[in-house]
């Protein structure tokens, strides 16, 4: 790590720390290209960024990370590549399970479990339910999410109780709509950070991201660090932050 990020770390106001960090992981593929090795390789360089920056938000006493490790439109991908990305999750799980539960982190999923590979889910249950009573970081993995099929499935919900009268129409209000997505509890996100260029979204928790502050770099995320994510979370700090309101400062 260079002089140059360490001082960073140091310059991080701890009263200041976003209550919940999104990361966009992306940029595995044109890592290996660049190295003219497979994108799988790639995404095996991925998941030694993935270990560290856990350990490092957890350090910084982030309450909250959600990472995009594969989204619903990810399974246009070819299907070998599909496959070595579910098992690759599954040994990052067993591998870290318990260096993950002995740091108090909570693992959660977002993203619908249906149509997962069996050894995948069952890696997941056995995640969850080990770190369930952590008090730490909640680290959430977001699998098979697409934020438009999470805000379909939490209309269908409501819909459904509207019609068993359990809900009223005039009882929907933004918090209560909120507490039907897979986030359901939490605070939003107040930094989304993507790597690798590329400035959108991709269907990544549209509706919790409203206000998050965005923050995007070239690196691409096999070469993310811990320094970058400080450098991130220091310049979410210069922010101001109004929300439709005027400035504070
Ligand atoms: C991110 O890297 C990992 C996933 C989307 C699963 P990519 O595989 O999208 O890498 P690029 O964008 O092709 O470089
Ligand atoms: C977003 O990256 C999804 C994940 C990081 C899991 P993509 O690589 O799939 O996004 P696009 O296709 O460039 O928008
Ligand atoms: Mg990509």
């Amino acid at each position: 790590m260079s002089k140059g990020t360490s001082n960073i770390k140091k310059l991080i106001n701890p009263e200041k720390i976003p209550r919940h960090i999104a990361i966009i992981m992306d940029g595995n593929g044109r890592w290996a290209k660049k190295k003219f090795m497979p994108r799988t390789m790639g995404h095996r360089a991925g998941m030694t960024s993935l270990k560290k920056v856990v350990m490092a938000a957890s350090e910084l006493k982030i309450p909250i990370l959600t990472v995009f490790a594969f989204s619903t439109e990810n399974w246009k991908r070819p299907e070998e590549e599909v496959s070595y990305l579910m098992n690759l999750l599954v040994e990052y799980l067993n591998k870290e399970l318990e260096e993950l539960h002995q740091n108090n982190i909570k693992i959660q999923m977002l993203g619908n479990n249906q149509n997962l590979p069996n050894n995948c889910s069952l890696e997941i249950d056995k995640a969850i339910a080990k770190t369930a009573n952590n008090k730490g970081m909640v680290f959430n993995i977001a699998l098979n999410y697409g934020a438009r099929d999470e805000i379909l499935s939490a209309v269908k919900t409501l819909y459904g109780k509207i019609q068993t009268k359990e809900i009223m129409l005039e009882d929907i209000n933004e918090k209560l709509f909120s507490s039907y997505l897979s986030t359901s509890g939490m605070v939003d996100p107040d930094l989304l950070i993507r790597t690798a260029g590329e400035k959108r979204i991709s269907n990544f928790l549209l509706w919790q991201i409203a206000y998050s502050e965005l923050w995007f770099t070239k690196v691409l995320w096999p070469d993310f660090t811990e320094g970058d994510l400080w450098k991130a979370i220091y310049d979410y700090q210069q922010r101001d932050r109004r929300f439709g309101g005027l400035s504070l400062k």
